[in-house]
């Protein structure tokens, strides 16, 4: 069929080249000219594990182009998707003006039968919202329906998810519309999930807080363990074989970031209240989450005692492995308390380095290191802050000749403590 995705970021540009992958003809539209022309020169602005192949190979058979043009993606497609950003408010609301303004312009170009895809994550009822601003709009009266259909893409692993989903919603009372989706996302053979466009919506919101409600339970949990001596793995797993529990998304650590996570939680909060419920459970996955950093930012100084000119190593900036994505990172915001402390740090990151020079300020006592090892030259110090699998295979042993003194503080529970405590470290981690 043919297509065309409207926000070539990170969620767009990836379910542009899958969709073209598995067969459709894709028009992505971006407002941001420059962006466009380098993606049509073959450049790809995010890192997204095989997303540069995917992209190079749909555009080499012809089944993915690039516009700044809305009318053009709207003229040559069957159904429309949104996928332009829904940005937090500080009051934890969600900014919709983007989704506002290509409904709008969406309207002034349709000519013919469209369906309107909402991919991007948006609050409960802003489907009607969407409907409605097209119906105002609209040159023609051309008929249209809006339907919901929210992704489920982790970052790091965005295209394996879209291409093998666990399910496809699609929230629409159009049979007409319903029938589209289905022949659009027949080739990936995924359980397709029809409801109306409020209860679809309202999944994305609801499954996003279950994953930080699993995350902030297993942080809880840490506590618990560490006072008792237990291990919080131990118990994670044993609880996680319970097949209504599984062991996914129960990971003690540094908490959640990204941007999602935090973003999703607050407009599930702020949705509920204008709904009329006060959303506590979630405000304490939040509040658990903060919790968790200052925890283990408390054991830094506990151990160290003063961090004043103290030089401490980072592995690790991004908000999980496998991105380069650093918004909400657990890990800087750590490294903003060190550097308050007057630590000196040496950071490094295998793809994050770059975007995270932008979050420290010219002049910040950080120094990037190219080498993973090597950020533990002459330091007091080694915090491990990013669960980058890479950093379990480096050289313990050579690493720990080369720090100052052998103290390691493990965020992601990435080490052996028994490895570690043989190999001379004092090592510190979570709930273990
Ligand atoms: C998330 C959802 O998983 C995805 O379905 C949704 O579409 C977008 O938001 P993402 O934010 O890209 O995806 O990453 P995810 O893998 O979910 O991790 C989010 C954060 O939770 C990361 O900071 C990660 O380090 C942390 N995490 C994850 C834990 O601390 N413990 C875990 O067990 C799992």
């Amino acid at each position: 069929m043919n297509l065309s995705i409207i926000g070539t970021g990170y969620v767009g540009l990836v379910t542009g080249a899958c969709f073209a992958d598995v067969g459709h003809t894709v028009i992505c539209v971006d407002s941001d000219r420059e962006k466009v022309r380098r993606l049509q020169g073959g450049e790809i602005p995010i890192f997204e594990p095989g997303l540069e192949a995917l992209v190079h190979r749909t555009v080499a058979a012809g089944r993915l182009s690039f516009t700044s043009s809305t009318a053009e993606g709207v003229a040559g497609s069957e159904a429309v998707f949104i996928a332009v950003p829904t940005p937090p408010q500080p009051d934890g609301s969600v900014d919709l003006s983007f989704i506002e303004g290509v409904a709008r312009e969406i309207a002034g170009c349709l000519t013919g039968y469209r369906v309107i895809v909402d991919k991007s994550t948006v609050p409960v009822k802003t489907a009607e919202k969407v409907a409605e601003t097209i119906k105002r709009y609209r040159k023609t009266d051309a008929d249209f329906d809006v339907v919901s259909n929210p992704e489920f893409l982790r970052e790091g692993f965005a295209i394996d998810d879209l291409m093998k989903p666990d399910r496809v919603v699609v929230g629409t009372s159009s049979e007409r519309a319903a029938a589209k989706m289905r022949e659009i996302y027949e080739p990936f053979h995924a359980p397709i999930i029809v409801t109306d466009a409020n209860s679809a919506e309202l999944i994305k919101h609801a499954a996003n807080s279950f994953l930080a409600l699993k995350i902030s339970y297993a942080n809880a949990l840490s506590v618990i363990c560490e006072a008792s001596g237990a291990n919080v793995q131990e118990v994670t797993r044993g609880m996680g074989l319970d097949a209504r529990i599984g062991t996914r998304f129960l990971q003690a650590g540094l908490g959640f970031g990204g941007s999602c996570f935090p973003k999703d939680l607050s407009a599930f909060i702020k949705i509920s209240e204008q709904l009329g419920y006060d959303f506590r459970l979630l405000k304490e996955v939040q509040r658990i989450n903060a919790t968790q950093m200052e925890r283990f930012h408390q054991k830094i100084t506990d151990t160290l005692w003063v961090l004043k000119e103290k030089h401490i190593g980072v592995l690790g900036l991004t908000f999980k492995q496998n991105t380069d994505d650093v918004r909400n990172s657990p890990s800087i915001d750590l490294c903003h308390r060190m550097l308050a402390d007057g630590a000196r740090l040496r950071v490094h990151d295998p793809k994050g380095m770059e975007k995270a020079r932008a979050f420290f300020p010219a002049g910040s006592a950080v120094e990037y290191v190219s080498e993973a090892e090597a950020v533990a030259t002459g330091c007091d110090a080694l915090v491990i802050a990013t669960e980058w699998s890479e950093f379990g295979r480096l050289d313990w042993a050579r690493i720990k000749s080369s720090m100052a003194t052998a103290i390691v503080f493990d965020g992601r529970n990435l080490l052996d403590p028994v490895e570690m405590k043989q190999l001379g470290f004092l090592y510190r981690s979570i709930g273990r």
